[in-house]
């Protein structure tokens, strides 16, 4: 997984490329390259690091000049992060210039064959194999460059977004796609390709999502031709009109993206249920799912299937359909899910949720699930991204793009969706009572205001993350609703801070993890009001009769926990089964500041991608 990113037309393609590189860099950030073409020298750096470094690099390198040139920051599947492994990559004749998105998995039998051929190879990536395989097909076959792509791309195996161009073509370059993203933009004779519109926003609202295997040739007077990689024949593609704006995507002020996406889930919330929620004519409308509530009314059960912090949603989402629409729901792993020959048929639905729209995972078990016969419902951030194109249909969170590495609005918004799919189903069903149904309706669209409210405990949980900052584990309890919340706070922490941390339910502790406790473990728990209250009372007395510290996330106005704690973090009064929307907001806080304070790169963090486009 990385950004990729490439451009062809009248201005100077560097600065394009470099800023192009900066907001994708989410995507992938150990080393970064790229290659620019004035038509008569290719001019290429390299670098492990940052777009940063390979910004101080090309100054003091290499000429910026060239209107045809392909970025590339990466995140290391095929050898080390170094700068020969770096991207772009030169075929053996220096022709041929690629940067890949992916893994091609028969790379190393691809590699010895062409090694007999004698090819030589300066990196240890599948990229340098793949830029190979292209040139011996065009020299052998004597083909165009599209040519001898797609017959390449029909011999391996695996994933790619590529983007290349060939020295004797300065006015065309050559893109394809097939399991990472891949966008065009189509400007006023320029375009620009990248793994997401972000790059070039500024430059053109009109864009091509290029579908799994499919190609593009991209000719400077000619304009873009898609063809699909199987068979050759030509594809009509569907432009479409983008809605992003650069303002959404710049830190707007904050010190972090992580933080600014922490304070924007009071009004993404609300985005998220405007005009689908309308509390006063009990009316909840959703669009993608206005078709297909019989599926799910009628479904034996649902499967949610999701990773990472999506996953957390969806155990939430568990609590939620099964008490108010009474219908069963498991909830997978996609990574374990997709592997384990699971029981599915047509009378199962399954929901899919991911704020890229783009984990290979997800895609994986999405498919699996599909060719079952389920019926598969989408819940994605990214608007035409790969999951919500394949699920057969869906609902957007409105979250707006999420840069941080560490998923904080994402969450939100998608516990808000699959609120709303929650409570439709159940008044379609006659599960809840109307008057109960009209109360829903009504604290949902107070969430916005109490979250407001929790992120104004900011201070104190800074100095409780001064407190802690040193803590080498954490432990972090809560029961029912508020039991992901307990692994989506420790997984923050993890994600960002490095420090070792566990979520758990809170009635589990003395199942084993109570061993743990002494005096220098902290543990994080959530005791707001619930139907659990006093029995997690009755867990924060055991860990305090072993001396653990104890940092609990309250009800304002609480007094027994208050008693017993050695720091509060308070939050507004929610009814239970949104309690996750508000309890998660200190968690996201303190592992933020805790990171901060121990000098950590916070939206980037180390070892992580924002989506994670490989297995
Ligand atoms: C969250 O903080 C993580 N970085 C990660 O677990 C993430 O939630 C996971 O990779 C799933 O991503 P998705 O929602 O884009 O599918
Ligand atoms: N497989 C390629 C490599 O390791 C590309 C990885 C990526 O998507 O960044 O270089």
């Amino acid at each position: 997984m990385c950004g990729i990113v490439g451009y062809i037309g009248n201005k100077e393609a560097y600065p394009i490329i470099l800023n192009g590189l900066k907001r994708l860099e989410y995507r992938g950030y150990d080393s970064a390259g790229v290659a620019l073409y004035d038509g008569t020298t290719i001019q290429m750096a390299k670098t492990k690091g940052k777009v940063a470094d390979l910004e101080a690099r090309v100054a003091k390198e290499i000429a910026t000049s060239g209107k045809l040139g392909i970025g590339h920051t990466r995140w290391a599947t095929h050898g080390v992060p170094n700068d020969i492994n770096s991207h772009p990559h030169y075929s053996n004749s220096g022709d041929l210039v690629i940067i890949h998105n992916g893994i091609i998995e028969n790379y190393a039998s691809i590699k010895k064959e062409l090694i007999n051929r004698g090819y030589t190879f300066k990196s240890d990536t599948d990229t340098e194999v793949l830029v190979n395989l292209i040139e011996e097909i065009k020299k052998k076959e004597n083909v165009k460059l599209g040519k001898a792509v797609q017959i390449a791309l029909n011999q391996v195996i695996g994933a790619y977004a590529i983007v290349l161009f060939d020295r004797n073509k300065p006015d065309e370059i050559v893109v394809a796609k097939l399991g990472s993203p891949l966008a065009i933009g189509i400007g006023d004779e320029e375009f620009f390709v990248a793994s997401d519109a972000t790059p070039f926003i500024e430059f053109t609202n009109n864009a091509i999502y290029l579908e799994d295997e499919e190609m593009a040739i991209i000719r400077l007077k000619k304009g873009v031709k898609v063809r699909k990689i199987k068979d050759d024949s030509l594809v009509d593609p569907y432009i479409q009109e983008l809605q992003l704006n650069l303002e959404q995507i710049e830190k707007g002020g904050y010190d972090h993206f992580m933080l600014k996406e922490i304070y924007e889930q009071p009004s993404v919330i609300k985005d998220t249920y405007r005009g689908r929620l309308l509390a006063d004519q009990g009316i909840i409308r959703l669009g993608g799912l206005e078709d297909h509530i019989k599926k799910f009314t009628n479904a034996q059960r649902i499967i949610i299937v999701a990773c990472g912090t999506s996953w957390h949603a969806g155990l939430v989402a568990e609590y939620i359909f099964e008490e108010w629409a009474r219908i069963p729901v498991e909830v997978e792993y996609a990574s374990e899910f997709r592997y384990r020959n699971p029981i599915i048929s047509d009378k199962d639905v399954v929901i899919a949720i991911s704020q890229s729209g783009e984990t290979a995972d997800t895609l994986a078990a999405i498919k699996l699930a599909k060719q079952r016969g389920a019926f598969v419902y989408g819940v994605c951030n990214v608007v035409g991204s790969t999951i919500s194109r394949e699920t057969d249909s869906g609902t957007y969170t409105h979250a707006g793009p999420e840069i941080g590495v560490a998923s904080t609005k994402a969450f939100t918004t998608q516990i808000t969706v699959l609120t709303m799919i929650a409570l439709r189903l159940a008044k379609d069903k006659g599960s809840i009572s109307q008057s109960d149904y009209m109360k829903h309706l009504r604290e949902l669209e107070m969430i916005p205001t109490l979250v407001s409210e929790a992120l104004k405990e900011e201070e104190k949980i800074k100095e409780i993350a001064a407190v802690f900052k040193d803590a080498r584990n954490f432990l972090y309890l809560g029961r029912g609703y508020n039991f992901p919340v307990a692994l989506e706070g420790a997984l923050k922490l993890k994600e960002i801070s490095y420090i070792h941390a566990e979520g758990y339910p809170a009635a589990e502790m003395k199942h084993g993890p109570i061993a743990l406790i002494d005096e220098q473990m902290p543990v994080v728990v959530i005791a707001v009001n619930s139907n659990h209250y006093e029995k997690v009372v009755s867990n924060i007395e055991e860990i305090k009769a072993r001396k653990g510290k104890i940092i609990a996330v309250v009800t304002e106005g609480d007094t027994e926990v208050k008693e017993l704690a050695d720091y509060i973090m308070e939050v507004p009064r929610t009814p239970e089964s949104l309690s996750p929307l508000v309890t998660t907001i200190p968690l996201q806080l303190l592992s933020y500041h805790i990171a901060l304070m121990l000098g950590k790169n916070v939206d980037q963090p180390r070892n992580l991608a924002k989506s994670v486009t490989v297995e």
